[in-house]
Parts: structure tokens; C-alpha cells; sequence
């Protein structure tokens, strides 16, 4: 923080310390006339000096810093790339274009010289002061990218990370009361994009094919309801986890699943996940629908194919990008997996059969 805002802080704890101080503390006692009836107790009010303190002392904003330097935040490593500056990327992609699409709804133009995040990136102004109020630029739910007249609830302050950790396309049946024949994908990049964990966590936007396996009521996850993103991203920073670092708190699966895990794979649910996306990629390899190898990765091959084999790529990429192997939202992710799993099986078949 600057001077000046140091300064302001001040002012502001001052006279809010004064104001409530002034309207709890009782004056001396007049000379004895009666008692007159009791009224209602008014409601607390906030006391200045003390709230402001829990964040602003000195030593927790700098173990904030400290935190933050430990995450890919810090470095922009994609930021400070060709992504941060350009209009169309910056709103997720760099600082400048963060605070533009925030505060102005979109971002103006090419910015010349973008730069990763800062603490102002995602803090700006407060609005009641009060408890929880964490100067968040953004908290509301979201209007996801993918269809902006519906509306993604992660709950509270994870909003604030679903605006950029979403998908930016429909899967390629979305809406559709029938699917086309075929689809054809025009780039290598073609995909949901590189981190669509927002959708995964609030369990929408992937292609829910048919299949064995009952796809859970939108909304329903338990992580989304009791954890969401900073439930376990920013739970109480311990073990070089958690808080402004962003790193998933093992401590937090532990407290909430009463368990001793020393890694993110409860019930083996990281390794059932891992096995079913290498099954799908190598029958989606069979199909064409997918080239590459393990040193140079794996893209989509430009082409036209049957519009379910698009859907099941269109779920191994984004849950392949969402790197939790299933923790994000496990009942819908081996949903999708398993019934993309078995079209494919299916398809195969078919192309044997011809
Ligand atoms: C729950 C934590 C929290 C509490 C409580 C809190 N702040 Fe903040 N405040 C923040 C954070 C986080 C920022 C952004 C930090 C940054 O950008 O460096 C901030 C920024 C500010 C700023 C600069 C931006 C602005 O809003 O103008 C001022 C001034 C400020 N706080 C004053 C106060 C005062 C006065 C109080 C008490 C009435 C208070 N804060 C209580 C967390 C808090
Ligand atoms: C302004 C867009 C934006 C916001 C807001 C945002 N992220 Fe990110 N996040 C990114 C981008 C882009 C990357 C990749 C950074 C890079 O490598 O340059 C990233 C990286 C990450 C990573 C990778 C590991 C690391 O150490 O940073 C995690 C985890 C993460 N974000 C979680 C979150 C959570 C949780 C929130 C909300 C509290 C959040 N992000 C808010 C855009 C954002
Ligand atoms: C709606 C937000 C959003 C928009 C718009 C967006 N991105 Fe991203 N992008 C992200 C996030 C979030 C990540 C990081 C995901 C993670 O680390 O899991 C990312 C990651 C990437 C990566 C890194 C992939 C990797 O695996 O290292 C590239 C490259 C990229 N984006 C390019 C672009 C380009 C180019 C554009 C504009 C044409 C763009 N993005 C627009 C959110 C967005
Ligand atoms: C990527 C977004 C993001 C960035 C960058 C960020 N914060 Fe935060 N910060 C959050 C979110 C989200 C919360 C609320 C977490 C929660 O709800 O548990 C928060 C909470 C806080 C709090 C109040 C919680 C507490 O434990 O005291 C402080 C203080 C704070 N941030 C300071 C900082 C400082 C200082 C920086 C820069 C070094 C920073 N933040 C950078 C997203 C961010
Ligand atoms: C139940 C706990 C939990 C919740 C809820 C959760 N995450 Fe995660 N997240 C994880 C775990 C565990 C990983 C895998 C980390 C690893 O293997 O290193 C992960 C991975 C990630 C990654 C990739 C990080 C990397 O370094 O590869 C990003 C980005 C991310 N999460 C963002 C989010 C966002 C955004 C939300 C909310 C929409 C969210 N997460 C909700 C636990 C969670
Ligand atoms: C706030 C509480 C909470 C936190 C934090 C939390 N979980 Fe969970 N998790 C749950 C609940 C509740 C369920 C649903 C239990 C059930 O259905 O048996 C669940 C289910 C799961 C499942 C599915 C179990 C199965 O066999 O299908 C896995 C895997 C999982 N959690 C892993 C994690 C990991 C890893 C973390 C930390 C990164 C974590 N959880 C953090 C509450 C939490």
C-alpha cells in the first residue's frame, strides 16, 4: 500500500473507532430521577479499530505477499505472453485486462505493455467495510462464456476465480434438441480452453452423453456446496499450502474427510480418473479424432467426425486441463467420462464392423 492509502486507512479507523466508541460508552450519571423503561437494544456496530487491524497489520499483508509469491499468479507466465495484451485474452489473461473487464465491463483495446497479477488485481475498493468484506473486485455469480444468459453460482468469493477458470465454447451438442451428423473442428486448439475448472466444479457445460452412468443434479456437488475454489485453494495457509499461494490445502481434505492423506488421491479417485482419460484419448487415437504422443502432447485433428466422438474429445481435453484428475467434482466427472468412455466403445465397434 502506498502512503496515501496508509494514511486514508488511518483516517477512516480513526473515525470509525470514534463514531461506535461514542455511541456505546455511557456518560456519567446525572443526579437520580426515575428510571425510564429500557429500549430495544440498537444493533452492534462495527468497531473501526479492530476489524480494520485483522487485515491491515503490517505483518498479514506481508505474509499475503509471501504467500502470493509462491503461485503461477505471480509470474504470469502466460501474462506476460502475447495472451495478456491482446483484447480478446486480456480479460483472463493479464492484470490491465482483469481490472478493465471488472470495473468496465470489457477491455478497450490491445494493451501495449500487459503484466501479471497483483494484489490489486483482484482487490479494489471496499464496500461495507464489515467482516467479510474482502475489497474483491468481483464476487457475484458469473454468466458463463459459454452461454451468458445462464448463470454459474460457485458461492461467495469464488466467483472471483470462475470468471477466468471457464470454459470459452459450448460443447458442440449444447442446445441442440438433435445432433447434427457431423462436426467439424477447424483449429488444433479447438477445446473448451486451457482451464474450464469452474465449470467442472459447478458441474456444467460438458457434453452429457448418454450411458450407464446417472449424470448428479446440477448443483448437488458436496465440494461445491461446502468447499468451492478458495475452500480449498485458500483455506487457512499451513505446510507451504492454502491461502494466497492458491495451492489446494492437503490439511483441508484431511479436516473435512477426517482422514490422514498425505496426497490429493482419496479413495484412489485421482488414479480411477488419471486410467479412464489415457482409455479415452487412446480410443479417441484410434478414431483419428486425436494425434500426438506423451513428449510432444496431443491436438485435436482439423477435420469433420461424427458429432459424439467431438463431445467426447470436447470432455477428455477440458478434464484432462482441468488437472484434478477428478477432485474438482468427482460423481460428474466419472459420469462423463465413463459414458464418453462407452460411445466410443460403441463407435469403435462400428468402424470394425464396416
Ligand atoms: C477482511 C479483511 C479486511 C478488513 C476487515 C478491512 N480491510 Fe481494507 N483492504 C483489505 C484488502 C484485502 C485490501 C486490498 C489490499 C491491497 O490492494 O493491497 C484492502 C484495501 C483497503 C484500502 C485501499 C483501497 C480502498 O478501499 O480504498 C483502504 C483505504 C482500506 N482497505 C481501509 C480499510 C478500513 C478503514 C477498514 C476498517 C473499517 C478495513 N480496510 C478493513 C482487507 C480488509
Ligand atoms: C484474472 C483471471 C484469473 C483470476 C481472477 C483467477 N485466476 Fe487462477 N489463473 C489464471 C491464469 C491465466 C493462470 C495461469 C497463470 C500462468 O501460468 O501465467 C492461473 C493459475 C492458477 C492456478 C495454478 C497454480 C498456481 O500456483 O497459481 C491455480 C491453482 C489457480 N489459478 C486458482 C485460482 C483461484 C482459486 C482463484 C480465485 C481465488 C483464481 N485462480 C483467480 C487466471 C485467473
Ligand atoms: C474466460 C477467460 C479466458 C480467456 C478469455 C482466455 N483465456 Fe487463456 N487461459 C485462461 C485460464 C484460466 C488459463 C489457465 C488455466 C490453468 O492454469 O488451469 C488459460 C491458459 C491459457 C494458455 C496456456 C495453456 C497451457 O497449457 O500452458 C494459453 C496459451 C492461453 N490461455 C491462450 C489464450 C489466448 C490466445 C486467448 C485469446 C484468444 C485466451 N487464452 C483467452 C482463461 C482465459
Ligand atoms: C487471484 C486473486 C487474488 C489476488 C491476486 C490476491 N488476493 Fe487476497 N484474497 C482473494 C480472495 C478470493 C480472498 C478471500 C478468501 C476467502 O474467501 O477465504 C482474499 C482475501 C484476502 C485477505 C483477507 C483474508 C485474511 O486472511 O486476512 C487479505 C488481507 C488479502 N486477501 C490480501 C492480499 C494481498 C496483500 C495480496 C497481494 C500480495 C492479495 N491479497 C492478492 C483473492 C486474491
Ligand atoms: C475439493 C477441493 C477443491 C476444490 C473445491 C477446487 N479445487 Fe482446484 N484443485 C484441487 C486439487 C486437489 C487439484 C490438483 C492439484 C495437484 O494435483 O497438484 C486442483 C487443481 C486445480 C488447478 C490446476 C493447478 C495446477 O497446478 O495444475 C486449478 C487451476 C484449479 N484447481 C482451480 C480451481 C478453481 C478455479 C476452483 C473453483 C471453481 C477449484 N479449483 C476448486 C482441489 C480443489
Ligand atoms: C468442506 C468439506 C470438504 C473439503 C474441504 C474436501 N472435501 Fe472431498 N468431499 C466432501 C464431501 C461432503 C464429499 C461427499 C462424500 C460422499 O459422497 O461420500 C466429498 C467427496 C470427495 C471425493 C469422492 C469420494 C468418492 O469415493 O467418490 C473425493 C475423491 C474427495 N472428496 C477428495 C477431496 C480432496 C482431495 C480434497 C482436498 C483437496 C477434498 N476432498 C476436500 C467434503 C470435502
Amino acid at each position: 500500500m502506498n502512503y496515501k492509502s496508509i494514511s486514508k486507512l488511518f483516517m477512516l479507523g480513526f473515525i470509525l473507532a470514534f463514531m461506535f466508541s461514542s455511541c456505546t460508552k455511557e456518560g456519567p450519571m446525572g443526579p437520580g430521577g426515575a428510571d425510564g423503561a429500557d429500549g430495544t437494544d440498537g444493533t452492534d456496530g462495527v468497531d473501526g479499530q479492530v476489524t480494520c487491524l485483522v487485515c491491515h497489520s503490517g505483518t498479514n499483508m506481508e505474509a499475503k505477499q509471501g504467500q502470493f509469491w509462491m503461485s503461477e499468479h505471480a509470474v504470469g507466465a502466460i501474462a506476460v505472453d502475447y495472451a495478456g495484451g491482446r483484447q480478446s485474452c486480456a480479460q483472463c489473461h493479464s492484470h490491465e485486462g482483469f481490472v478493465q473487464f471488472a470495473t468496465l465491463g470489457e477491455v478497450l483495446g490491445d494493451i501495449s505493455n500487459p503484466s501479471a497479477w497483483e494484489c490489486n488485481t483482484c482487490h479494489g475498493l471496499h464496500e461495507t467495510f464489515e467482516g467479510q468484506d474482502y475489497a474483491l473486485r468481483l464476487h457475484a455469480p458469473v454468466n458463463p462464456v459459454f452461454d451468458n444468459t445462464l448463470t454459474m453460482d460457485l458461492g461467495g468469493n469464488s466467483n472471483l476465480c470462475a470468471n477466468c477458470h471457464q470454459s470459452r465454447r459450448a460443447e458442440p451438442g449444447y442446445g441442440l434438441e438433435e445432433l447434427p451428423e457431423t462436426f467439424k473442428i477447424t483449429s488444433t486448439h479447438y477445446g473448451p480452453h486451457h482451464g474450464a475448472q469452474g465449470n467442472v466444479v459447478a458441474g456444467m457445460g460438458f457434453a452429457e452423453i448418454p450411458g450407464s452412468v446417472a449424470y448428479p443434479e446440477q448443483g448437488s456437488s458436496k465440494h461445491l456446496n461446502q468447499a468451492s475454489c478458495v475452500g480449498c485453494h485458500m483455506a487457512e495457509f499451513t505446510n507451504e499450502e492454502g491461502g494466497h499461494s492458491f495451492i489446494p490445502s492437503l490439511a483441508a481434505c484431511n479436516e473435512c474427510h477426517d482422514a490422514d492423506l498425505d496426497d490429493y488421491n482419496y479413495g484412489g479417485v485421482q488414479t480411477e480418473v488419471h486410467e479412464m482419460l489415457v482409455e479415452l484419448r487412446d480410443q479417441l487415437i484410434a478414431l483419428g479424432v486425436v494425434e500426438g504422443n506423451d513428449e510432444d502432447g496431443y491436438h485435436p485433428h482439423v477435420g469433420t467426425f461424427p458429432t459424439v466422438q467431438v463431445q467426447a474429445f470436447f470432455n477428455w481435453v477440458g478434464l484432462e486441463e482441468d488437472r484434478s484428475l477428478g477432485v474438482h467434482n468427482p460423481k460428474y466427472v466419472k459420469a462423463l467420462l465413463r459414458n464418453s468412455i462407452e460411445a466410443m466403445e460403441a463407435e469403435l465397434n462400428a468402424l470394425a464392423a464396416n
